[in-house]
């Protein structure tokens, strides 16, 4: 027979060194268990005389509990502590900034286009949208092209095959058919700016099947070509992030406008490279002009009543003067050390508050 403070005493020693819950398990089972040391001291309660197998009973009872208890307090404060090295291990800091950055870059076009339209929302315009397949009414009639009219030649149209009346859909050779569809579906006062994808059929060292343009248009009853001027002066100023950018209007013609003029900005060639905003050479970036009032009333709008202004600028090559891109080609051949170098992180979105472009 085995003395019960003797088995609790070791026991206890052996539970404080148990270094794992499986540890421990092995001493619960060896002492506790079917075949354990005091269980078996149990078993051999019945063969003693009745007054000596209560007060033994008792004591065994006694350091079973004390073991148990043991064991369980040793359990919880192990089970703790693995949580603890867990924890350590697994510990996260969320507040870093992501690392690495993501890979995806922004491309050029979409970051001058969402430039754009952060400076034109500034001024008050909202964004308006169409379909870049089109019919020949939004896309020349509507906008005061005469039939047989060289301009719609001049436009390289891209059309689809005639449909069973005769006439045939095309993709939209400019963003001014959105004008008509703004101007058809809301009254003035009007003031939206259309980015978009437009078509020519001419590729060269400045042309690409397919480029983008963002127009501009305003209708109320006062705006006149001082208003023309200053909004778009404030945007070239803007955009390039330059205040004294020189920028020339220069007489020109378009159907839909009268008087129409064509945007020029002062730069220089000196050395091979192209810099705005100083030199004695100009650069075509826009056209613009007062709306014609045949458009108007091609519209519904009654141009006794109303008047605006409109521009259209061609977004590839801001992009380019921009930021230095010399090929034109370059935006469409999908070329991912182009687009790594060219583009633009995805979280730096552009805002005159926050900067446009960085
Ligand atoms: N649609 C013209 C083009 O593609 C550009 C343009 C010129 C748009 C004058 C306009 C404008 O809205 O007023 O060449």
């Amino acid at each position: 027979m085995e003395d019960p403070d003797l088995i609790r005493d070791q026991t206890l020693r052996q539970i404080a060194a148990a270094a794992s819950p499986d540890a421990l398990e092995q001493i619960r089972v060896a002492v506790l268990g079917r075949r354990g040391r005091l269980t078996e001291q149990m078993k051999d309660l019945a063969t003693l005389a009745s007054g000596e197998r209560k007060a033994r009973g008792a004591a065994l009872n006694a350091a079973r509990d004390a073991i148990s208890q043991a064991i369980e307090d040793r359990k919880r404060a192990l089970d703790a502590a693995q949580l603890e090295r867990r924890l350590a291990a697994e510990r996260l800091d969320v507040t870093l900034p992501a690392r690495p950055e993501p890979q995806g870059r922004i491309h050029p076009i979409s970051q001058t286009l969402d430039e754009c339209i952060a400076i034109f929302a500034n001024m008050g315009f909202r964004v308006a949208e169409g379909p870049d397949i089109e019919d020949d009414f939004h896309n020349f009639t509507a906008l005061n092209f005469p039939p047989e009219h060289p301009a719609r030649l001049m436009h390289d149209t891209f059309f689809f095959p005639p449909r069973p009346d005769g006439t045939r859909m095309l993709l939209r050779t400019h963003t001014s058919p959105v004008q008509v569809r703004t101007m058809m579906s809301q009254r003035p006062p009007i003031r939206v700016v259309v980015p978009g994808r437009t078509y020519r059929c001419d590729s060269d060292m400045t042309h690409t099947p397919m480029f983008h343009q963002i127009e501009g248009l305003v209708i109320d009853r006062t705006t006149h070509m001082g208003h023309l001027k200053g909004c778009l002066i404030e945007f070239v100023k803007s955009f390039f992030e330059i205040d004294a950018v020189p920028v020339r209007f220069r007489p020109s013609f378009f159907p839909f406008t009268e008087p129409s003029a064509e945007v020029d900005i002062g730069c220089s060639r000196a050395g091979g490279e192209l810099r705005i905003g100083a030199g004695a050479e100009w650069l075509e970036i826009l056209g613009c002009g007062m709306v014609h009032p045949n458009v108007l009333k091609n519209c519904g709008i009654d141009p006794e009543e109303h008047q605006g202004f409109a521009w259209g600028m061609g977004v590839e090559r801001i992009a380019m003067l921009k930021y230095g891109i010399p090929d034109l080609r370059t935006f469409y051949e999908s070329d991912l050390r182009w687009l790594r170098h060219y583009g633009f992180a995805a979280l730096d979105i552009p805002s005159l508050a926050g900067g446009l472009a960085r």
